[in-house]
This record gives C-alpha cells, structure tokens and sequence, in this order.
C-alpha cells in the first residue's frame, strides 16, 4: 500500500475554496494529532484556471496532480458557462479532462441517513431509516467521453455511448471487493432493454459475478431505480453503474440524507486517487461562509482510509457524526445551533484535536453566532 504525503489541493470555483480551507484546517489537526507530515500543493482548475491561463486543465495543474499520492478537489462551475453553453472552454471539461489523465475509473459515493436529519428529508421518514448504500459510478468511459459532433446549421447533435470489456470489468471487480466487505448485494443498473452498451455490460458483469460466488447480483433498468431509491431506497447495498446513470442517480441519492452538502466521493483508478464532494460550486453561496463543509471534509477521510489510516479516518467520521447528532451544522440543515462554514471547520478541529473528551457541545450557544 502506497503511503500518503503530498495531496494536490484544486479548491476550484465557487464555495470549492471556502469548503477546501475547512478540510485542510481538519487535516491539519490529523498532522499534530498523529504527528503526519502531509503536506499540501495548490492548483487552479476550473473557472478559476481559464481565467489565469485560458485552459480549464492547466499542464502545471496535471503535473502537480500526477506526481502527488492524492487529490483532493473543491468544486467546478461557473454560472457564466451557462449563458454561453455553445462557449469551446468550460471549467467542467477541466474535471473531466482530469478524471480520464489519471485514469480514475471508479467513482464511490456511499449514502448513508441519519436518524436526527430524517425530517429534512422530502422523503417520508419510514422510507429511509437505515439507508446504508454505496453508488459505484463508472467515471471516465460511455457517453461522457464518446465520439462528439453537431451540424453546422445545429439541425443534428450527436454523443456516442461506447465501452469496452476492460472498462466495465475494472470498475466492477472494485463494486463486488466493496460488496464483499458490506452486505454482499450488487445491484446492476442498465438500460438493457434498449442499449447494446447496456447488455455488454449485463453479460461482463454476470461473468465477473462468478470470481465472487458469496455476492448476490440482481439487475435494475435505470427508469426503475430511479422510482426504487425514493419508494425504498434501504433495499439497496452497493449500486453498479455507467457513467451518466451514475451521476443521475446520486444526485437523487442526495435527497435521502438532508442536504447533498453531506455526500463525499471517491475517485480510484489503477495509480491515482481523487477525492471530491458529490454537489458542485453553489455559485449563490460563495465567498458567504455558509456552505457546509462536511461532504469535502468527509471526501478527506475517505483518502485517510484510503492509505489505510483507518483511526485518522474514524476520527473525521466520530467529529461530523457528532456534529449531525447534537445537531450543529450550517443552515441549509435548520439545526440546533447554526454555524458558518468556518466555525463548523473548528468545532470539527476541536473534536477531533481534543479527542473528544473535553468538548461540550452543551456549552455552544444555540444563537446565530457560536460560542464554545
Ligand atoms: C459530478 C458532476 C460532474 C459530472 C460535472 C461537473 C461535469 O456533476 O461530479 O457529478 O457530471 O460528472
Ligand atoms: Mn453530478
């Protein structure tokens, strides 16, 4: 197992700074508390980068990237792109262009409900007691990066949706190793009733299915699981999918748990890691220090236990668990006691430099403004 030291830092557009300073205030408590030296290189990408260098993916960018242990990336996006969505350069082809660089084939977004957030669900609270899934979305093959074109005079647009045999048994292979450590259930989720790339992947991942005799495999059409996951979303264990139903889907996932400001992700490909929040830049929110830091720094956590620093790791969950449960968060979450996203980047410092054990979370004022 490779050891973590450098992590390339893309704060990115947005909230993406704001929430990238909180996580790397959290470890930084990981480097005193365990006595870690990791250590930290900024990169632009995105928005931010057009506007320094023209190119959304910056050759320095992916070179700082290529030779760190780990990435860890804030958020892409900027309203601008919207009005000019005919515009050559945008920040997303920056992502993009940095999942397919370093190879990161599989992109895991776990989804977990809490019990003390399950009113801000839209959904109905018996629906998502005990919502405990992974979404193990395909990240750098399928229509996201097939043959593109458009007509001229834009009476035709095409995007082709293409896999080969590797991607998908790659991808799969990490979903039923997930599966074997968790409920052992695969579920599959395709289209294979309308597209050829859809029963490839039915028939590659049924082969797969053989090297893991104790894992149960059962397949969703994508317009069905889409009902699933709102109707009775705690059938699921671990979800394996193509690119774009993926990022449907766990956009829809998001709902489940309160706020998508909860949900972190992993990106693993054969010699790269990136960790990232599931929401984007939340332009309206930026440069106001109330975006919720949480689904970053849990992103950061998810690479601790990556490199196997398991109890770092279980430090960053126990600190946010315990802002969830005694219900001190930033205001999309309407809790008990508001915070802004820096003040909840030091509670979770606190929690996780002190042990735990001298915090009273008693003793913070349940005002606007946080008093410890
Ligand atoms: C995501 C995002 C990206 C995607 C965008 C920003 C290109 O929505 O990571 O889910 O579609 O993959
Ligand atoms: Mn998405």
């Amino acid at each position: 197992m490779k050891t973590l030291n450098k992590i390339a830092v893309l704060p990115g557009d947005g909230i993406g700074p704001e929430v990238m300073a909180q996580t790397i205030k959290i470890l930084e408590a990981i480097n005193d508390k365990y006595q870690h030296k990791l250590e930290f290189i900024k990169a632009d990408i995105g928005s931010i980068a057009i506007k320094n260098t023209g190119k959304p993916l910056p050759q320095q960018t992916l070179d700082i990237c290529k030779s760190s242990d780990a990435v860890l990336l804030g958020a892409i996006g900027d309203p601008a792109y919207d009005q000019k969505l005919d515009s050559n350069v945008r920040p997303e082809q920056g992502l993009l262009a940095l999942r397919k660089e370093l190879g990161l084939f599989s992109n895991i977004r776990p989804v977990k409900s809490h019990e003390s957030l399950a009113h801000l669900s839209p959904l109905k609270e018996d629906r998502i007691n005990n919502v405990d899934l992974v979404i193990f979305r395909e990240l750098t093959g399928g229509i996201y990066f097939g043959e593109k074109g458009k007509d001229n005079d834009n009476s035709k647009a095409f995007d082709q949706c293409i896999y080969h045999r590797h991607e998908i048994e790659r991808v799969a292979r990490q979903a039923f190793q997930m599966a074997g450590s968790r409920k052992q259930k695969i579920t599959l989720v395709d289209k294979a009733n309308v597209l050829e790339t859809s029963r490839l992947w039915r028939s590659v991942v049924n082969e797969i299915s053989k090297e893991f005799p104790n894992i149960t495999l059962d397949y969703l059409y994508i317009d069905n699981a889409t009902m699933q996951m709102i109707m009775n979303p705690a059938q699921f264990d671990v979800i394996l999918t193509s690119n774009m139903f993926g990022d449907i889907l766990s956009d829809e996932a998001s709902v489940i748990v309160g706020s998508i400001g909860l949900l972190p992700s992993a990106s693993i490909g054969e010699n790269h890691c990136l960790f990232e929040p599931v929401h984007g830049s939340y332009p309206e929110a930026a440069g106001m220090d109330k975006a919720n830091p949480i689904a970053t720094i849990l992103s950061a956590a998810m690479m601790l236990e990556h490199f196997d620093l398991t109890q770092e790791a279980n430090d960053i969950y126990g600190a946010v668990n315990r802002c969830i449960t005694e219900s001190i968060l930033t205001e999309e979450l309407k809790p008990r006691v508001y915070t802004s996203c820096s003040e909840l980047g030091d509670i979770i410092y606190s929690l996780i430099y002190d042990n735990m054990i001298d915090f009273d979370t008693k003793k913070i004022h349940t005002s606007k403004s946080v008093i410890i």
